[in-house]
């Protein structure tokens, strides 16, 4: 970690009040902030008298620590920050590079898709913060395509989520307790498909548990489901630090394993809870409200299967008026499983 300083405000001619250097703490890194300030605590408490400057610098990093907890930090990763904006325009960038060679050979201008073999990294001497955001473990191409052989290669869902334990490719794996694979039963008629656990999923290490898990419930056990009828998955099967959204690359690391989750769990039918899910599987920039209670057509490689996206749970939590809408796809969904049932 940097040396943080609290105290001082925005203004330029303010003065820090305390400065700490984080970076001896830096055995503590990947540990809850509450875990820090009880650590913390415990080495002020330990303090003999001869010892006052370390405790009041224990107490400055714990004034910090209480801070990150007052305004939602929860977790403290590691010691060197990464620009994930620079990370895109890198990418971007040798993108372009790639294609500004590759146009007069061609004769015309390549497609945004490429094999992920293709792909150059960015210069890592030329780029000095490039090599910090290879030191993270930045996901690129190559993560994307070893998850799709990855995935590809389990014959079974036990198989795939074997394969999800051991698979390194996606940097959200270091900060989240277990892997969310799955709840319910995977012979069920239908699939619900959320966005990523949040914080008692990775607790629990099964999704939908939290708030919204029961809300989810109670809309099933609405339409006359519980758990022992729906099979139970998300995109993401990892907690994003602080349940921030994961961001485009670590999706695309992660769709392999969903895609191979639901052609191996076959269900009738498909629910993408929120917007992510259905951006992530139906392939539509439509946002969710457009979307919504329209019945599509996933396509696992091998059949078509029925789909149906529908609000987030999460979301009629902060919006409950939106709730009847939510109703209407779950009165749908019980419609299609009853037509279909004869
Ligand atoms: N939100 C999700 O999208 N998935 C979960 O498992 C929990 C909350």
């Amino acid at each position: 970690m940097r040396p943080v300083r609290t105290g001082s405000g925005d203004r330029p001619d303010a003065r820090p009040a305390i400065s700490v250097d984080l970076a001896q703490y830096r055995h503590y890194a990947r540990k809850s902030i509450n875990e820090l300030c009880g650590a913390a605590k415990v080495a002020i408490g330990i303090m003999s008298g001869a010892e006052n400057g370390r405790a009041t610098e224990i107490q400055a990093a714990m004034a910090l620590l209480e801070f990150y907890r007052e305004v939602g930090v929860d977790m403290a990763l590691g010691e060197t920050p990464v620009d994930r904006f620079l990370e895109s325009r890198l990418e971007l960038e040798a993108r372009q590079a790639r294609a500004a060679i590759a146009a007069p050979a061609t004769g015309r201008a390549p497609t945004g898709v490429r094999l992920p073999a293709e792909r150059a990294r960015p210069e890592p001497q030329a780029q000095p913060q490039a090599r910090v955001a290879a030191a993270a473990a930045v996901p690129s191409g190559d993560e994307v395509a070893a998850a799709r052989q990855a995935a590809a290669s389990a014959a079974s869902l036990d198989e795939l989520r074997d394969i999800l334990s051991w698979f390194n490719g996606c940097n959200l794996k270091q900060t989240a307790k277990t892997l969310v694979f799955a709840d319910g039963n995977p012979e069920a008629r239908v699939m619900f498909v959320g966005e990523a656990p949040g914080r008692e999923e990775d607790e629990a290490g099964l999704p939908f548990v939290g708030r919204s898990g029961q809300l989810l419930d109670r809309m099933l056990a609405a339409i006359g489901l519980d758990r022992t009828q729906v099979y139970i998955a998300n995109v993401v099967p990892w907690r994003p630090p602080g349940n921030r959204t994961p961001t485009p690359q670590e999706t695309e690391i992660c769709k392999p394993f969903i895609a191979r989750q639901i052609a191996l769990a076959d269900p009738q039918v498909l629910v993408f809870l929120g917007g992510a899910s259905a951006a992530a599987l139906a392939g539509t920039k439509d946002g969710i409200l457009k979307l919504r209670g329209r019945w599509l057509d996933y396509n696992t490689g091998a059949r078509s299967i029925k789909a149906l996206a529908t609000l987030h749970p999460a979301y009629l939590l902060r919006q409950p008026i939106q709730k009847r809408l939510a109703w209407r796809d779950f009165l749908s969904l019980k419609r299609h499983l009853e037509a279909e049932s004869g």
